[in-house]
């Protein structure tokens, strides 16, 4: 029998023995679905009776699934019926009833996932989509004895489950990752080194998750993604529950009440020795003010010192009374920030980031607020290239409260005293 050649790019090798865990993550045009593709045709030649199931986190259809990419490398390879490989419609046979399945995760429930039991192999593909739910189905199913489960993906966020299996701070002793990009494919096709051109030049933001296979958050220019990043590997996000002796504060950016005006955010974090614990948040657009007051009390934070921004005590158009004034009858102790002057953007940014070692966040009820910490970034003039401070958009509002919360924080150390320094305080049903 002659040889099978199966070409393997050098940044695969480490993938081609045993292990629980395989992963690769990278850039688009790497090569990883076709060395995946490659791996499990080759050992369905070797191992008789082998049995893998492709997954996706959804499947519509079987268009969505490495079928035709299976399909192809067979026929590169010349392996056919005699052989022992045969495709039908849904699945494909291999020699000595081996078989290949592909199959979409969100349809299977907790009972019908045990059909996979017995599996050798699982290779999901586009892992970055696969829900916790389904890895936590998928890990306990595929468990035969030699049994291996294969990850290929591109990046989307730390936080995703993939991610944080095989990417984390303690990935399973048994996994072997390796990053790929298209640098690393020597048959990277023509086609696609122009499409990787243009976005280069026409979406230098996204580039380098397209391409590079770097988080889809860490924009260029973002203030806050990498801290992100390094909280969630450092396990900084996650159960943080209130400390029920200590204060609880109540960091605010106020919107308006039109459904065109900005929205209002307010995070709620205590400071716990040098740890800030941030324990939630709140965004609204276009309601009335005391809706915001409404969710702080069925949240259980009527007690919360409600810290405001310098235009707290402003009248607004909107409201009748100022924001500090309706939280103060409605029963709050507020403090104001005061105006930083020039720069203040900047310097809420620089305290953001200098705060952010201490930073905990609870993860369940602060996803809206981290999301908009990830985007929220510099704005580039499109011709000169230079940066003209945070661009104003739905990030704004959470990076203004959160800045505030951090400008409080420094100031806190300082200013003890009754209205002089950055602070200005009032007592409960002060007016
Ligand atoms: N082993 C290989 N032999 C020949 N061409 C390959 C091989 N691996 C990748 N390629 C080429 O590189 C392209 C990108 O590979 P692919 O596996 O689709 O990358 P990814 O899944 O990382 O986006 C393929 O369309 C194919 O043209
Ligand atoms: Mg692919």
């Amino acid at each position: 029998m002659s040889k099978l050649r199966i070409p393997t790019a050098e940044a695969f090798a480490p993938l081609l023995q045993p292990s629980r865990y395989k992963g690769v993550w990278g850039g688009r045009g790497s090569g990883k679905s076709h060395f995946f593709a490659g791996l499990l045709v080759e050992e369905h030649l070797r191992f008789a009776g082998h049995r893998s199931v492709c997954i996706r986190e959804v499947q519509k259809s079987l268009k969505q699934s490495a079928k035709k990419l299976i399909e192809d490398t067979l026929q590169k390879y010349k392996l056919g019926e005699a052989q022992g490989f045969k495709v039908w419609r849904e699945v494909i046979e291999t020699p000595n009833d081996g078989l290949i399945i592909f199959q979409g995760m969100q349809d299977h429930t907790s009972d019908s996932i045990k059909s996979l039991e017995g599996f050798d192999r699982a290779w999901v593909e586009e892992a970055q989509s696969l829900s916790d739910r389904s890895l936590s189905l998928l890990r306990p199913t595929i468990r035969s004895d030699g049994s291996e489960l294969w990850f290929s993906w591109n990046p989307s966020r730390a936080n995703d489950p993939v991610d944080m299996l095989l990417r984390g701070p303690v990935p399973p002793s048994d996994a072997i990752v390796v990053r790929a990009n298209w640098s690393d494919n020597p048959w990277f096709p023509k086609v696609l080194e122009q499409e990787r051109l243009d976005c280069k030049e026409n979406q230098p933001d996204r580039y380098g998750h397209i391409w590079e296979g770097e988080y889809a958050t860490v924009l260029e220019g973002a203030y806050f993604a990498k801290h992100l990043t390094q909280a969630q590997h450092e396990r900084r996000i996650g159960h943080v529950a209130a400390d029920p002796l200590m204060k609880t504060y109540a960091f605010w950016d106020i919107g308006g009440s039109s459904s065109r005006s900005d929205a209002t955010a307010i995070w709620i974090a205590q400071f716990v020795g040098s740890e800030v614990r941030v324990l939630d948040y709140y965004e609204a657009v276009g309601q009335p003010f005391d809706a915001h007051v409404n969710w702080l009390r069925s949240n259980g934070y009527e007690d919360t010192i409600c810290v405001l921004p310098h235009d707290g005590r402003k009248h607004d158009m909107v409201y009748a009374v100022t924001p500090q004034s309706f939280l103060q009858e409605a029963g709050f102790v507020t403090e104001i920030v005061r105006n930083q002057g020039a720069g203040a953007a900047m310097q809420r940014i620089d305290a953001v980031r200098r705060l952010f070692p201490q930073i905990r966040f609870n993860e369940e009820t602060t996803a809206g607020g981290r999301e908009s910490l990830g985007w929220y970034h510099e704005k580039k003039d499109p011709v000169r290239g230079i940066g003209l401070g945070p661009e104003h958009d739905f990030s704004s509002h959470a990076a203004d409260a959160f800045g505030l919360m951090a400008i409080y924080n420094n100031a806190r150390k300082v200013d003890d005293g009754w209205n002089d320094g950055p602070i200005v305080r009032g007592l409960k049903g002060f007016a």
